[in-house]
């Protein structure tokens, strides 16, 4: 297994680009199952996870070309099997995505069941019951999650979300965009990759309104055409790259993302101590910290709040934050697995239920680590920047799956991380 090697203390400088949010892309590139028409997707980023979604489409029927590098041609007019199997679902739970397009235009569809991960249970059933009320009768049958439109078509109604799901809300979305009459969604999931889906539906041909919004009107069509979409950019990838510039105590020039998406990590960072500029509404200049950084609580909601993809790394930095920050995660049971390795590097945390205690300013030292999420992965590289001497980092599959060329984006701002291939890695180990 590959792995990172990050010699730490290097401050960060110069400029970095933000890639398109995977978080978009992989609902949108389910979208192109609702048509027989093409639809064209730009700023694709290119990472693992977007690679098997693809990879899905086409092994569902669809035809896929890259025209340009980041940009997809998805056509999936002969569509010929209905089912996403274990094997991709195991590896990638966003497949589940397949569930309300399929049903939507076949009536059908069959999507394994996604098992337990390692942030906790992450069940469907808000999808699976949604599809219900849409009028699809839902079984599970070995494993799999087997739903049909009885009449062929899905039937518009009232769907209330007990739980705010952005996955949920997303399929439910797509399901209705083809469905007879209309369908409201309350307590739908307000992130921006919704917004985006439905911008990217709406020049499809959907009616849908309000996303963004916790209450999502949507008018059923008959059929959705062809499109061009270019996604939006990764408001994560921004935010850890913020963290990064203030790990390091560098400056770092962040181009083409959208400030506006992650106000509420902006504001925390701020409050924290970290020095964040717009200098127009592209581009952020982070600077760090003349005064240092201060303790501030965090506590993880739904957007527009502090995002639970944030919180591995807002724990890496309140390690070198004075004081004790109260980090609480309240969308994900076991989301403090990187704790434990960030301990490894010399973190004081304590951990008791789904509240997490950092008492800083630590001086965190390089020590082999193992990554156990995507943006545990991240928290351990923000961290492994920040220290001294060698961290290793094991199971970065799990970085490749939502990051887009970390190591050469951070090596070209001055960061001393390289990637080491099975061999290589053995080899470093040995040394140790
Ligand atoms: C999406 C994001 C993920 C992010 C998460 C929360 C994608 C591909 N992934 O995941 O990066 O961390 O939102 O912002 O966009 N739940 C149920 N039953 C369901 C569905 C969800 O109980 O049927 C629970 C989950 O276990 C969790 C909470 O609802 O506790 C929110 O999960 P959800 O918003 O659905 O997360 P995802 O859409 O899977």
């Amino acid at each position: 297994m590959d792995k990172f090697l990050i010699k730490g203390g290097a401050p960060l400088r110069g400029k970095i680009e933000i890639s398109g949010a995977k978080n978009s892309a992989l609902p949108c590139l389910a979208a192109t199952l609702l048509s027989a028409e093409t639809v064209i997707l730009h700023n694709v980023p290119y990472v693992k996870d977007l690679i098997t979604q693809r990879r899905l489409l086409e092994d569902l029927g669809a035809t896929a070309l890259t025209p340009e590098l980041r940009t997809h041609k998805i056509t999936a007019k002969n569509i010929e099997t209905f089912e996403a199997p274990y094997e991709l679902v195991k590896t990638m739970r966003a497949s589940v995505l397949a569930l309300g397009p399929l049903l939507a235009r076949f009536g059908q569809a069959k999507v394994s069941l996604p098992g337990g991960c390692a942030i906790g249970t992450r069940p469907i059933d808000l999808h699976l019951k949604a599809f219900e009320q849409l009028g699809a009768t839902v079984s599970l049958e070995a494993g799999d999650v087997v739903a049909r439109a009885p009449k062929g078509r899905l039937v518009g109604a009232n769907v209330s979300f007990e739980k705010v799901t952005v996955t949920g809300t997303e399929n439910v979305m797509m399901a209705a965009s083809l469905a007879s009459g209309k369908t409201t969604i309350h307590n739908a999931a307000c992130e921006p990759e919704i917004e985006d889906l439905a911008d990217l539906l709406n020049k499809m041909g959907a009616r849908i309104k309000g996303a963004g919004t916790s209450v999502i009107e949507i008018e059923g069509v008959e059929a959705l055409g062809g499109a061009e979409h270019t996604i939006i950019p990764d408001r994560i990838e921004t935010g850890t790259f913020i963290v990064a510039a203030a790990i390091t105590e560098g400056e770092l020039e962040i181009k083409n993302c959208a400030p506006a998406h992650l106000t509420a990590v902006i504001e925390k960072l701020r409050e924290a101590g970290v020095e964040i500029e717009e200098l127009n509404p592209t581009t952020l200049l982070v600077k760090c910290c003349p005064n240092g950084l201060t303790a501030k609580d965090v506590t993880t909601e739904p957007h527009p709040l502090f995002p639970t993809d944030m919180q591995a790394q807002y724990m890496a930095l309140m390690t070198q934050a004075a004081g004790v920050s109260t980090i609480t995660e309240t969308i994900f049971e076991n989301r403090f697995m990187h704790a434990s390795e960030l301990i490894r590097l010399g973190a004081k945390i304590d951990i008791s239920g789904n509240t997490a205690r950092v008492s800083g300013k630590t001086q965190l030292m390089g020590a082999p680590v193992q990554a156990s999420d995507l943006r545990a992965s991240a928290s351990l590289v923000l961290a492994g920047l920040a220290a001294s001497g060698e961290t290793l980092i094991d199971r970065v599959y799990h970085i490749d799956r939502g990051y887009e060329n970390i190591v050469k984006k951070l090596g070209n701002v001055g960061a001393k991380i390289e990637r080491l291939t099975e061999s290589l890695a053995l080899a470093a180990e040995d040394v140790k």
